[in-house]
């Protein structure tokens, strides 16, 4: 890793209308976080509280270095809580998932529909002889089923790995092999640009290198349906059809794990970050009603796939918690058109959106035009997840999608963190380009390598200080790498991220801290000289790479795609590294760019650099299995 480093910061920033702030569901950050601080097990005692446990704790937290317990020796079910709960209550009819298929197909399941399917699901897993502890791989399209399978595992203690349902055969295989999975969940195909994808096909093709797995149940889509191999496969609907109808909640040790979700490490396979019950349900439940202000009549869309950490927190286990609208859309952004997420916030009448800074740059680059033939005046909260938002398109999110009337969350977490960590909470000034201050209940800071907080405006490593109840308990079958995110810097846990703050306390990240490139001595973040690069009217999107150099250590190659009508003829070369100079002087400025019609990027919107700079040095790329097609 990287020394510290000076950054130099540009402030802006933007006070929501204190409106906002005062119906908030955390109207006064400071206090909120005061009193956080005062009393940590007191804060998280209080939230837990508002669920429902089957038998309290004994003490809200135990901490042994580097390994925490939450809620020792409570006992839960979240799907009681996503659920039951609900169905009790007075949500019994309220609509839980609305999905949008790709050709505008729609289903709505109530929460008493929901709760009905997931209990038939639950029995018919158990047909299959699946029990509490096995593990179940779910490989899926963005249907209404996927969350269904989720809860249904949740609902009989089985542990499911959600693989994202655009990996390939090997990928699915080690992730399958990896967590010694029982049964697979899978459909015949997933729908996207009005093309099918087999999963089913892929399926079988990892199954052969995974002979774990005993028995695969598909959802089938199309028409005529497939045949399935009655050996192994059996049809989703027929065991539905013959699964009796009730349920009960298995009976769940807080330390009970939840699921396992695979994500790429800096080095080496994916690791399987292990999640559990007790603490996974009260930190995503917490986050998502005061991170994003839930209120009882709002109808929320996370344009996530629940294959990834972002759809497990904030599309299934935090918004059901909280006993929200979900929207689900299978599908792209801007397909049949670049208007096709505006059109269905005003048709659905979305009022907290949540998505990506790649996907916002995208449809920046569509231009102003689209959102502006919708009126997307239900929009009331705005979410960014997934890498830095820079403040061009912090800029335009906040102008042409929430008409300068909505707060933006851009939230920092991880797969590891399981929850939202660092956000500007709702009514508090938003800073472009920062994501914000700890949340209430994190203690998150930018440290020196030694462990020490480094000043204002000095870049640094990004690190929790404190456990916190959502956070990974593991990393499924290789605890040393768990332990490995403890052992880097001194009493804390170690991102992998660069930030800086500033004298309020904002926390800017900055990229990965393996992403940073020495020119000359001198460390520049990857995301810094994109940014400068984006905020160019003829960029549309930016990856920067170190390249060896033999008099600076490195020089820096710019890749980058351009805005329609942009022509890099006309020494558009010369014009942005004159551009990147003024903004962060001239050790910044790429020694060449390249001119791309795309970037490589990760299924989720990651772009790869990695990809890029083997490419440039005519080396192994390496695990490049997820990478979009
Ligand atoms: O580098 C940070 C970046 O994404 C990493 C975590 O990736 P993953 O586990 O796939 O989870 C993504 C969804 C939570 C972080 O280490 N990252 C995530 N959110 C932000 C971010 N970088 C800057 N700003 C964010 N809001």
């Amino acid at each position: 890793m990287a020394e510290t480093f000076a950054v130099k910061l540009e402030e802006k920033s933007y006070l929501p209308d204190p409106r906002c702030k005062a119906t908030a569901w955390t109207p006064d950050y400071t206090r909120a976080y005061q009193e956080f601080v005062r009393d940590p097990e007191a804060f998280w005692d209080r939230i837990a509280r508002e669920l429902v446990w089957f038998k309290p704790w004994d003490r809200v937290r135990e901490w042994n270095y580097p390994y925490a317990k939450w809620f020792v020796n409570a006992h839960l079910n979240i799907t009681y809580n996503c659920l039951d709960r609900h169905v009790a209550g007075d949500r019994k009819d309220k609509p839980a998932i609305v999905w949008r298929g790709e050709q505008g197909e729609e289903r709505v399941l109530s929460y008493d529909g929901l709760y009905r399917e997931v209990m038939r699901f639950a029995n018919s897993l158990a047909s299959l002889g699946v029990g509490k502890g096995d593990r179940v791989c779910i490989y899926m399209p963005l249907v209404p089923e996927q969350v269904i399978a989720m809860l249904a595992c949740a609902r009989i203690g089985a542990v499911h790995s959600v693989v994202f349902g655009g990996f390939g055969p090997d990928a699915l295989a080690m992730r399958i092999n990896d967590a010694e999975a029982k049964v697979l969940i899978t459909a015949d195909a997933g729908y996207r640009r009005g093309k099918a994808i087999p999963l089913l096909g892929i399926a079988r093709e990892a199954l052969t290198h995974a002979p774990c797995v005993e028995r695969v149940v598909v959802l089938r889509r199309e028409t005529p349906a497939v045949d399935l191999d009655p050996a192994r496969e059996v049809d989703y609907g027929d065991l539905m059809v013959h699964a009796a109808p009730e349920c009960p909640a298995e009976t769940m040790d807080a330390e009970d794990p939840l699921f396992i979700l695979y994500t790429s490490g800096s080095t080496g396979a994916p690791k399987g970050i292990v999640h559990t019950c007790g603490g996974y349900m009260v930190g995503t439940y917490y986050t998502t009603r005061h991170v994003f202000d839930i209120k009882e009549n709002d109808v929320y869309w996370c344009t996530a796939d629940t294959g990834w950490i972002t759809g497990h927190s904030y599309i299934v286990y935090g918004p059901l918690a909280v006993g929200t609208t979900v929207v689900l859309v299978e599908g792209t952004p801007d397909y049949p058109d670049p208007g096709a997420y505006w059109q269905l916030i005003r048709d659905l009448g979305v009022t907290i959106f949540y998505t990506a800074p790649t996907a916002i740059r995208m449809f920046m680059r569509y231009g102003d035009g689209w959102p502006a033939k919708y009126d997307l005046s239900t929009l009331r909260v705005l979410g960014s997840v997934g890498e830095p938002l820079n403040p061009e398109a912090f800029e335009w999110y906040y102008r042409a999608i929430g008409g300068g009337r909505c707060p933006i969350v851009d939230t920092w977490w991880q797969t590891e963190t399981g929850m939202q960590m660092v956000t500007t909470m709702i009514g508090e000034a938003m800073k472009p380009g920062f994501a914000g201050k700890p949340i209430p209940g994190a203690v998150v800071d930018v440290v020196d390598r030694a462990g020490n907080p480094v000043p204002p405006g000095t870049g640094g490593f990004l690190v929790i200080k404190e456990p916190w109840p959502a956070m990974l308990r593991t990393v499924h079958g290789n605890d040393e790498r768990y332990r490995a995110y403890w052992n880097t810097i001194p009493g804390c846990y170690t991102a992998g991220d660069l930030a800086v703050k500033d004298q309020d306390g904002y926390i800017m990240v900055i990229g990965r801290a393996d992403d940073l490139i020495v020119v000359s001595g001198h460390n520049i973040g990857t995301a810094e000289v994109e940014s400068a690069l984006v905020s160019h009217d003829a960029v549309a999107e930016a990856a920067v790479i170190g390249k060896p150099d033999p008099l600076k250590g490195n020089v820096i190659k710019a890749f980058v795609t351009l805005r329609m009508g942009a022509d890099p003829g006309d020494g558009l070369s010369d014009e942005l590294a004159r551009h990147v100079r003024k903004s962060l002087g001239p050790v910044a400025v790429p020694a060449e760019i390249e001119y791309m019609d795309r970037l490589p990027k990760t299924r989720s919107g990651k772009i790869m650099r990695r990809v890029l700079k083997a490419r440039e040095l005519g080396m192994d790329p390496g695990d490049i299995s997820t990478l979009e097609e």
